[in-house]
């Protein structure tokens, strides 16, 4: 297979293109560290990379313009950043916007030029998205947001691209061990290693699962706290996160 992997240069990206680098896959590696990309290039099977900064919506657009020749057979799609959990104020504008570019906007700047190459072809496209786009925390607005908007735009290119034989996974997973929530300094609920969390995904690429959310337990707690009176949610939710002073 010819596989893209965005944000391959650490954590859930890396691990991926480290299990798909066979001798029968080709992979194209982006992320914006040349260094870390040449050192999996070095250590890994047929890879080539492409140090890009996917916020320029422009250099997103050129990585698929660059890669529509490549017969692309999976696309995904991983790429991301978080804000942090430390502030319950609203993000500036510059900061909302890069995350936006990043999280959401750079997986269509990405996919339109390969359009044209999947509806001819088929293939399978694959959004990490998180659960975090089923609740929104005070302190993770522009996060969640992102995430659930890559939902919906999941949701609707499914249907779009269903005839023409190409197969949209949508992944949300909870908490997972890398360099994005080694940051976070509180107790993460039900935090997998990342191992477990790529052996998950892996799997549900693999069966082309349409949407895949795991921790079940965790995503049956949060599902039932967004269905809690606005009151009681607040309440219990409020306590439980830093002050904005
Ligand atoms: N870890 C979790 O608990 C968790 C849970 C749910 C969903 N997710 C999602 O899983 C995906 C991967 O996250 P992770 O936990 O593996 O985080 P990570 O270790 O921080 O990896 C993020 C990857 O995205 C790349 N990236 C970030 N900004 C970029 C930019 N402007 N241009 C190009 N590449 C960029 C990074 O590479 P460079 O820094 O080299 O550019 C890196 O390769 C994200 O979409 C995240 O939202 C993670």
């Amino acid at each position: 297979m010819n596989i893209l992997i965005t944000g391959a240069s650490s954590g859930i990206g890396e691990e991926l293109a480290k299990r798909y680098s066979k001798d029968e896959n080709r992979l194209f590696l982006v992320a914006r560290s040349c260094e870390k990309l040449n050192a999996l290039k070095k250590s890994l099977k047929n890879v080539e990379t492409l140090c890009i900064d996917l916020s320029n919506l422009e250099e997103a657009t050129r990585v698929g313009e660059e890669l529509s020749s490549k017969n692309l057979d999976l696309i995904i799609l991983n790429a991301g950043v978080s804000l942090g959990h430390n502030s319950q104020e609203l993000p500036p504008l510059e900061d909302f916007t890069n995350l936006f570019n990043i999280n959401f906007l750079s997986n269509h700047a990405v996919l339109q030029p390969l359009e044209k190459g999947l509806k001819e072809r088929g293939g399978k496209i694959v959004f990490i998205s998180s659960l975090a786009s089923i609740f929104t925390m005070p302190t993770s607005i522009a996060y969640s947001s992102s995430k659930r908007a890559l939902n919906s735009y999941a949701d609707g290119l499914r249907l779009s691209l269903k005839p023409y034989g190409v197969e949209v996974v949508n992944i949300l997973p909870g908490f997972i061990e890398t360099p994005l929530t080694d940051k976070n300094r509180f107790k993460m609920p039900f935090l997998m290693s990342l191992k477990e969390g790529v052996d998950r995904i892996e799997s549900g690429i693999d069966k082309g699962v349409h949407t895949l959310i795991f921790p079940k337990r965790f995503y049956i707690i949060i599902k039932l706290l967004s269905l809690l009176p606005l009151k009681l949610k607040s309440r219990l939710i409020n306590r439980r996160l830093p002050s904005n002073g």
